[in-house]
Parts: structure tokens; sequence; C-alpha cells
């Protein structure tokens, strides 16, 4: 995507190092890390440097590559990074497709053929995104109000992205779009980073505070809802973002369509149902604080999941880069890739 008119992706490898944006510091400033060790890809993990399913997952391949390019014990470094954060599978996917393409290499060729397998998977990454945005945007009419929650656009996977890839196809194809962004407590990744991407896509929307889905829902001005996914049980269940579960009920009560958009990355067939992914925990100072400003009562404690389970009722599709699924079908055709 164009920042300045410059093309970027979220996270890419040059010559010894990975690099990323750093959505630590957007809406307000445009910034780049530069990642010399496993360890350092690792804390840009856990500390949100890089966030959303397919970014981490990419910056998992990128990692396990930069320790192969070192020398060091890859197995290890996989370790390191899978410890980051648990719930998006993307993370593992990314790790295990740079480690299975190093099975059985030998130790003169490993460094080639971890970086070339990181860069594929990122292309890989990347296109299916694309291809996502163009099932997506066959969904929507000439004028749609989308409604979206989090960050699933670009800067959340290596390209394009996933809940908003279909808003970039169908605006870039000359279809009126607007958005609804979903602020998001406790990281506010839509007032941050959602709405900076829309501005420089110059794609009309608004940031409204997480309480008032439910009530442009209900005035039937939102015409569909499009969220990512972290995780995609075997039953179709999504996990995705704290929040996502209530849009999907409020959608369902107002007969508005309920679309989650994902890569096959994003699907675990291992998990059977949404309630056996483990849903991270994040630090309870995200809910207690705004900012650098403390909100609530001193001395009071918070609770702070980061990601929820909608059930698989409540999803209409599952917008996929090989096509759109019924949340029910999920098993069968995953199974037989
Ligand atoms: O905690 P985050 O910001 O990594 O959570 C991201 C999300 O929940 C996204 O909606 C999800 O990864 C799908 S994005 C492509």
């Amino acid at each position: 995507m164009l920042v300045n008119g410059k093309a970027y992706r979220t996270v890419w490898f040059e010559k010894d190092r990975v690099r990323m944006i750093n959505q630590l510091l957007l809406p307000h400033k445009f910034g780049i890390v530069d990642l010399k060790g496993v360890k350092d890809v690792a804390d840009a993990i856990r500390n949100m440097v890089i966030r959303g399913a397919p970014a981490i997952g990419a910056a998992g391949a990128y990692g396990v590559a930069l320790a192969a390019l070192k020398g060091e014990d890859v197995q290890k470094a996989a370790d390191m990074l899978r410890s980051t954060r648990p719930t998006a599978n993307d993370l593992f996917y990314g790790i295990d497709y740079v480690l299975d393409a190093l099975k059985g290499a030998e130790a003169k060729q490993s460094k080639a053929i971890a970086i070339k397998a990181a860069e594929d998977y990122a292309n890989w990454s990347a296109r299916a995104c694309e291809d996502i945005g163009h099932y997506g945007a066959s969904l929507m009419g000439e004028e749609t109000n989308v409604l979206t929650h989090c960050n699933a656009g670009w800067l959340a996977c290596v390209d394009w992205g996933t809940a908003l890839a279909p808003v970039y196809a169908a605006s870039r194809d000359g279809k009126k779009i607007f958005v609804f962004v979903d602020e998001t407590r406790p990281r506010l990744q839509g007032a941050k980073l959602t709405s900076w991407e829309l501005m420089n896509e110059k794609i009309p929307h608004a940031v409204i505070a997480d309480n008032a889905a439910g009530h442009y829902m209900y005035r039937k001005e939102v015409s569909m809802v499009i969220v990512g996914a972290d995780r995609i049980a075997s039953n179709g269940d999504v996990v995705n973002k704290i929040g996502t579960y209530e849009k999907a009920v409020v959608a369902k009560d107002n007969a508005i369509p309920f679309y989650v958009a994902a890569p096959s990355s994003t699907v675990d067939l291992s998990k059977e149902t949404g309630d056996s992914v483990p849903i991270e925990e994040r630090d309870e100072s995200e809910v207690l604080f705004v900012g650098k400003e403390r909100v609530a009562a001193p001395g009071a404690k918070a609770k702070n999941p980061a990601f929820d389970v909608t059930p698989a009722r409540l999803v209409k599709g599952i917008i996929t880069e090989n096509g759109i699924v019924s949340p029910l079908d999920i098993r069968d055709v995953f199974a037989k890739e």
C-alpha cells in the first residue's frame, strides 16, 4: 500500500535484518524499526510494534529466517517466536512454513533456503489478501456502508488486509463505500490504525465509539459487517478481537450480513470449536489507562481478554483467498487442501 506515494509492506527482510512499520507510533508518526536478532523480532510481536494475524505470521517467518542467516538454532528461535502471542494461528503457520522448508536442507544451503521460504510466505500471504479483496468486493453494492472492528487492514497483514481488502478493491472499482470504524478499546486499533489507512486511501469513514455500533445497525445504516479473524476452528467458530462477538449478535438481530475475511493460514482444523483456542489475556493497564492517563479509580482492578469467540451460526460467510465459504463448510473445504 502507498504511504506518501511510496509502496510499503508491513514487514520485510533487508540485507541482514527484519524491518517493519512501527505501529505503536501511528497515526501521528510513520517510522520503520530495524531488528537484527530473533529476540528483537519476538519482542516486537509481543509488544505489538507489529500486530494483526497475517502480519505476525510473516514476522514469525522472517524471524526464523533471521536465525538461520545468523547460524543460530532455528528450533530455539521458533520456540521463542511462538511464545509471544497465543491466539493467532497465522503466527504458528508462518513459523512452521520456514521450518518445513529447512527440513533435510544441507547446512550450507540453509540460509538461502530459509530466506527464500520467508519471502515466499510473505508473497503468498499478500496475494491471498489481494484475492480476498476481490471476492469480498463482489458482495458490495454500488453504495455500501461497511462496519468493521479492530484493524484488519494492510497493517494487520503483509499488504491489502483481510476485512479492509474488499473495501479497497470495491473503492478502486468505483463503488461508493463508507466505513464505520469501531474505535476498538482498549488498544484503539480502529481509531489509530484503520482510520489512518482509510485516510491514506481517501475512503470516507467515521470512527465510532464501540458502544455506537449497535445504534447504527439498529437504524439500518450499516449494509454489512466485515471483520478479520485470528483463528477459525474446524466447526466455523471465529476467534477475533474482543468485541467481535457483540457485533455479530447485534448484526443478527438486525438481519445485517456478518462476514469474516481471512486467509487459509488462519484456519486451524485441529481445534474442534472456538472454545479450545487460547485467548490472550493482556495487561490490565491497557483497560485502566487511556494513553498515559489512568481513568479507573485508584486501586481498581481490570480484566483484559484480547479476543473472543463468535459462534459459526452468527457468521454469514468467510471470505477466503479461494472464494466465499459458509462457516459450516470450513472443515470440508480446508481438509481437502
Ligand atoms: O491484538 P491485535 O491487534 O493483533 O488483533 C488483531 C485482530 O484481532 C484482527 O482483527 C485480526 O488479526 C485479523 S486481521 C487481519
